[in-house]
């Protein structure tokens, strides 16, 4: 049985790995802390509050004292920390919250661990810290280049992907210097259930269903490589699992799509799933499909991102060879997945758009 904690289980893909721990290995004492900031969303994961062994714990991991009296309390032997600033456009306008929470609340957390580990006699060893980064530390890849490898030369181009290298050198630090058993994860994009909708995929489907423009940045063409997110927490708990200590594993989709090309395949699924069921027309009366139109037609090119990555791309090789790892879902399969979602739990997103969808989005680091 484990003692684990879970940084950032409010948000996207936090919540969606405690789902999957806590069915997947439900004996396990489970611990969230997450500072609930604007992306955070504690009714992702509400349903296991009832259970004795599930916790939450509201704040923020930059806090010492919070974070060692978790510790002391809990006696976790393991740490999988989701915890971040994550939105890229948001790192451009305001990079500070991302050094803050990024580089210094990691650093937090490997001090509690290294200091709560030290104090038991075979702890230290067994105590394991996975940190989940991203596929952005290795920077922006030419159209012909091989994909990004384990070994590839960290360039990290914007402050969100900055913030994440340098959170992601300070753990292989705490091992090579004290020992600390880490492993890392670096994943490409991921999209799925309870995902906040300022990102493409989410944004696109709750404008369409609003009958608002999807934008897209510059010429569409840049290049992302799309991971359904149960995929990820797959790996993830692989990892934890039988990954070894000091290694960095890299996860991706094996599904490299440009932007325009991952906006008209969601367009084409959503016009599909309208055509099927006449009750959607009278749930969103502005989405194009309501009146025979196409969402296709919302898509929009606006101004670019400054220092817009052109394309990610993971070699999956050593997770497949190692840990026997296989994404199980398509891009279509996965996306119509998650269009299925956001149709079935309006009681999710609605409350995020604060009343007037139009007020919210005016908020919300959108381009364009
Ligand atoms: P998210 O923005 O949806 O969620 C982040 C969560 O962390 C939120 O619940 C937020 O309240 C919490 N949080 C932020 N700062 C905190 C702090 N100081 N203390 C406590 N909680 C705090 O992000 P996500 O998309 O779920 O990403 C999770 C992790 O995965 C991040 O580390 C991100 O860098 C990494 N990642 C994300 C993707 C992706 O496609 N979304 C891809 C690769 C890696
Ligand atoms: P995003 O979901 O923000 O993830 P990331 O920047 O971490 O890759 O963006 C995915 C791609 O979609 C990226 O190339 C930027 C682009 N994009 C748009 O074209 N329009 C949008 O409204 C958003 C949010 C992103």
């Amino acid at each position: 049985m484990r003692k684990i904690l879970i940084t950032g289980g409010a948000g996207f893909i936090g919540a969606n790995f405690v789902h999957h721990w806590m069915n997947a290995h439900p004996e396990d004492e489970v611990t969230v802390i997450d500072a609930l900031t604007y992306a955070g969303v504690r009714r992702s994961i509400v349903e296991f509050e009832a259970r004795e062994n599930f916790h939450f714990a509201h704040g923020d991991i930059a806090d010492e004292s919070l974070v060692g009296k978790l510790f002391a309390q809990h006696d976790f032997d393991t740490v999988v920390h989701f915890a971040a600033e994550s939105h890229v456009d948001r790192s451009i306008h305001g990079p500070d919250a991302f050094v803050q929470s990024n580089v210094v609340g990691t650093h937090v957390l490997l001090m509690a661990a290294r200091e709560h580990w030290s104090r038991q006699p075979g702890r230290f060893e067994a105590g394991r810290f996975h940190h989940v980064s991203t596929d952005e530390v290795y920077g922006s890849l030419g159209p012909e280049a091989p994909a990004f490898r384990e070994s590839t030369p960290y360039d990290p181009r914007s402050p969100y992907s900055a913030s994440k290298a340098a959170s992601d050198h300070l753990v292989r630090a705490y091992h090579h210097t004290y020992g600390l058993n880490v492993t890392i994860s670096n994943c490409s994009n991921n999209y799925g259930p309870f995902h906040f909708p300022e990102k493409l995929i989410p944004l696109s489907i709750l404008n369409i269903l609003h009958g608002k423009a999807v934008p897209v940045y510059g010429d569409g063409k840049n290049i992302r490589d799309w991971l359904y997110v149960g995929d990820h927490c797959r790996a993830i708990d692989l990892i934890l699992q039988e990954g070894v200590t000091g290694q960095t594993y890299n996860i991706g989709g094996v599904c490299e799509r440009d932007n325009i090309e991952t906006v008209q395949t969601l367009c084409g699924i959503m016009d599909r799933l309208f055509s099927e069921d006449a009750a959607l027309a009278e749930r969103f009366p502005n989405a194009p499909a309501s009146s025979g139109g196409l969402s296709a037609d919302l898509i929009t090119f606006v101004e670019d991102r400054p220092g817009h990555d052109r394309r990610y791309a993971m070699d999956i090789g050593k997770i497949r060879k190692e840990l026997g790892f296989v994404p199980e879902e398509s891009f279509e399969s996965g996306l119509e997945k998650t269009v299925r979602w956001f149709l079935a739990n309006e009681d999710w997103w609605r409350p995020l758009l604060d009343g007037s969808y139009e007020a919210w989005i005016a908020k919300q680091y959108v381009r364009g």
